[in-house]
C-alpha cells in the first residue's frame, strides 16, 4: 500500500510535503508559529490563522482526494506520521480566526479519520490507516475533524418539482424550462449575491447530451455551464470529435454551485440537493431527446443512475447504462483528467467518446483513431 501523498503528482507531492511538514513542526511547538514559520500566521488577536499559501496546500489535498474519488477510489492510505501532520495542518486551520479555514476535510466529505487501523506488523513496519472517501465515511470522518466546513445547504431543500412541459417544439419548451429554471426560488436562495443559477447550453436537435455534477466558480459567475478549466477541456474534447459546443448539448445534475463555507473549492452535492434538480435536467434530456447521454463523472452517474455505494467510476466508465430509455455512457470527469494529465487517462476518454461517435453514427477517420495512443 502506498501513503496517499506519496499517490500524488510531483508538483502537489512536493507543496503537500512541504505543507505537512509546518503542520507537523506546529505540534507542540507553537515558537515557530509565533516566529512566522512559512505556511502559518497568527493574527493581530494571537489566534492561528492559515495564510493563502497554506490554503492552497491543503486545498491541493482536497482536489486529489476528490479526483481519487471520482475515479472510484473508495480508501486513501496514510502513514501515521502522515496522519498526525494532516491533522495539525486541518487543526490549525479550523482554529483560524480572521481568515476562513479551508475545508480541509472535504474529499472525505468531513475529515480524516482512521477506518480501521494496521498494526506495524501487518505492514511492513508503517503503520497506515485508511481514510474512508465514500458516503459510508463521511460521518465517522466528521467526527474526527476539529472544526468541519459545514457540508450541505443552511436551509432544507423541499421536495423535489413537477416539472410538466407545455406544448410547443424543442426551442419554445427549451426556453421555458429555462426560464423556470432561472427563476426558480430554491435554486436562487442557493446561490451567493451576484452568482447565478446556472441552465444547460447547445442544441436542442443535438445528438450528444453531456451531463456534468455542478457549476463551479467560473460558471456560477458566467451562468454557463463548463467554462471554466475543465469546461475548456470539455470544449476541447468536443472539438477532437469534429463539434463545437453548439452541436452537443451540456448540462449539470446541479443548477447551482453547491454552497461553500469557504470561497475556494466545491463540494459534491448531496442527495437531497442531486434529487431537488433532477426533474429539471429530465426535462431537459426529454426536450433535447438526444442518441446518447455522456455522464462526466460520478456525481453525475450517480445523479442519472441512482446513487449506489458500490459503484466505482473505473469499473462503470466505457460501459453502456440507460437513462429514460437512452443509450448512456459514463465517463471521466474533465476535472480527473486536468488532475491525472496522463496518455492512458486520455486515451481512456478518448476510446469513450468514440464510442460515442459510432453510436451516434459519426464516422471516425484514422487520425482520431490514433489520439493518446502511445508513439
Ligand atoms: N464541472 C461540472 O461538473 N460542471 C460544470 O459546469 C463545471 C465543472
Amino acid at each position: 500500500m502506498v501513503d496517499f501523498v506519496r499517490h500524488l503528482p510531483p508538483e502537489p507531492k512536493r507543496r503537500v510535503r512541504a505543507a505537512l511538514k509546518d503542520a507537523g513542526k506546529l505540534r507542540g511547538e507553537s515558537d515557530a508559529v509565533r516566529g512566522g514559520h512559512s505556511g502559518f500566521w497568527v493574527d493581530g488577536r494571537g489566534g492561528l490563522g492559515i495564510v493563502d499559501g497554506m490554503r492552497e496546500e491543503l486545498q491541493a489535498v482536497v482536489e486529489e482526494l476528490k479526483a481519487m474519488r471520482d475515479a472510484g477510489v473508495s480508501h486513501v492510505y496514510l502513514a501515521d506520521g502522515t496522519l498526525g501532520n494532516l491533522r495539525a495542518a486541518v487543526s490549525a486551520a479550523g482554529s483560524a480566526t480572521t481568515k476562513p479555514a479551508v475545508a480541509a476535510p472535504a474529499p472525505a466529505r468531513g475529515g480524516p479519520a482512521p477506518a480501521r487501523r494496521k498494526t506495524a506488523s501487518d505492514s511492513g513496519g508503517v503503520r497506515e490507516m485508511v481514510l474512508p472517501m465514500g458516503e459510508g465515511g463521511a460521518r465517522e470522518s466528521r467526527k474526527a475533524a476539529p472544526k468541519p466546513a459545514k457540508p450541505g445547504p443552511s436551509v432544507p431543500i423541499p421536495p423535489p418539482p413537477v416539472v410538466e412541459l407545455p406544448d410547443g417544439d424543442a426551442t419554445e419548451q427549451l426556453a421555458w424550462l429555462r426560464k423556470r429554471v432561472l427563476q426558480c426560488p430554491v435554486c436562487n436562495a442557493r446561490v451567493k449575491p451576484g452568482k447565478k443559477v446556472v441552465f444547460g447550453v447547445g442544441g436542442t436537435q443535438a445528438d450528444i447530451f453531456f451531463c456534468g455534477e455542478a457549476p463551479g466558480a467560473e460558471e456560477e459567475v458566467e451562468g454557463e455551464p463548463f467554462v471554466g478549466p475543465a469546461g475548456q477541456l470539455l470544449t476541447k474534447i468536443i472539438g477532437a470529435m469534429g463539434l463545437s459546443r453548439g452541436d452537443v448539448y451540456i448540462g449539470n445534475i446541479m443548477n447551482w454551485r453547491p454552497e461553500m463555507p469557504t470561497s475556494v473549492g466545491n463540494r459534491p452535492p448531496t442527495a437531497e440537493e442531486m434529487a431537488f434538480c433532477l426533474p429539471y435536467l429530465r426535462a431537459q434530456v426529454e426536450v433535447v431527446a438526444p442518441k446518447v447521454i455522456v455522464a462526466l463523472g460520478k456525481t453525475a452517474v450517480d445523479g442519472l443512475l441512482g446513487p449506489d455505494p458500490r459503484r466505482k467510476m473505473g469499473q462503470v466508465r466505457g460501459k453502456w447504462h440507460e437513462f429514460l430509455g437512452i443509450p448512456l455512457l459514463p465517463t471521466f470527469h474533465p476535472s480527473y483528467l486536468l488532475r491525472n494529465d496522463t496518455l492512458r487517462t486520455k486515451r481512456m476518454v478518448w476510446e469513450d467518446m468514440m464510442q460515442v461517435m459510432e453510436r451516434v453514427g459519426m464516422p471516425v477517420n484514422e487520425r482520431q483513431r490514433r489520439y493518446f495512443l502511445p508513439r
